[in-house]
């Protein structure tokens, strides 16, 4: 008589968990797919086992990230977010943004980006509702590394009024109220005005305010504006300009801050001479953006309205 196949082994100690599941997985097709599962498995494997949670944390564990998509809607990102606080959109731009080749630096996309912003003419003020603040007036530069002007490159901004709140957020505030899409002219130039940006907390509403709140941590993002700049022939360059002290970018939040583009913002204590409606004092920032040759990607706006 032929040998029957060995009966299959049934788990039966933390040691057999590891290698049967990754042996369940051993046929996926996909090999990406297949080394970041095992990758994922064996690490999170070693962690329960490190860190040997009960059952009732265990169940905590399920409920928290349950609520973070619970808490995720067409108006708010609590997944990106909780990305965020944790490091892992950090480490996951600066592996995919190295800076090597002399381009500006990327930073956080975050959860605040809606697209379909409107088209502006270059000098447009996004300050589209009445929004008390300092005026700002930015103005720059899009280059290749090799300082070749980029023409019609188109930058996509938006960022938080003066007292820490994106239009969807803040009923206040008109619908696209600090946000734009500029484009560059022949010489790679560009500029608009808005006003100075200040920082702001990370909405704490949600699992990831419990979370932060039981770290004791400050739910603090240093002010900056985000760009998106987009170009043909040249690889998507989606960053943010800080404007703030040297303790406020480091106790960034979601470890966003970043040296090379903290911005020069200058404080005018006349006013404007072309614009007398900006008071003193005013700010003004110059900034030149250098993007690498590639293909432009555009990402997926975390969210797509502003509620009512
Ligand atoms: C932001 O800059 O809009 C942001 C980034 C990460 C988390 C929260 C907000
Ligand atoms: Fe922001």
């Amino acid at each position: 008589m032929d040998n029957p196949s060995p009966e299959p082994k049934l788990i039966s100690e933390e040691a057999d968990v590891t290698p049967t599941v990754l042996a369940a997985m051993a046929d996926t097709a996909d090999l990406r797919l297949k080394g970041m599962m095992a990758s994922l498995v064996t690490h999170l494997h070693q962690f329960v086992l490190e860190t040997r949670p009960t059952e009732q944390e265990f169940e905590y564990a399920l409920r928290w990230i349950v609520d973070i998509g619970q808490a995720t809607n067409e108006f708010h990102n609590e997944v990106v977010l909780a990305a965020d606080v944790l490091g892992a959109s950090t480490l996951i731009d600066l592996i995919n943004n190295d800076g090597m080749q002399g381009e500006t630096l990327s930073a956080l996309l975050g959860p605040f980006y809606r697209g379909q912003a409107p088209d502006c003419l270059r000098g447009d003020n996004i300050a589209r509702s009445d929004t008390p603040g300092p005026s700002l007036f930015f103005r720059g530069r899009v280059t290749g590394v090799d300082g070749a002007p980029v023409a019609g490159a188109t930058l996509d901004v938006w960022q938080a009024s003066p007292v820490g709140l994106y239009e969807n957020q803040d009923e206040s505030q008109e619908d696209f109220n600090l946000r734009g899409k500029f484009t560059t002219d022949v010489e790679g130039r560009f500029h608009f005005r808005s006003v100075k940006p200040a920082g702001y907390p990370v909405p704490t509403h949600g699992p990831v305010g419990v979370l932060l709140r039981a770290q004791n941590r400050r739910p603090m993002r240093p002010a900056h504006i985000h760009f998106i700049i987009t170009a043909p022939g040249h690889k998507t360059l989606i960053t943010q300009i800080f404007s703030d002290t040297p303790t406020a970018l480091a106790a960034d939040v979601v470890f966003g801050a970043k040296q090379q583009i903290v911005g020069d913002f200058v404080k005018h204590n006349e006013p404007h001479p072309e614009h007398p409606d900006a008071t003193a004092p005013f700010y003004s920032c110059e900034y030149e953006f250098k993007l690498v040759p590639g293909t432009p990607t555009f990402p997926v706006p975390p969210i797509s309205g502003k509620k009512a």
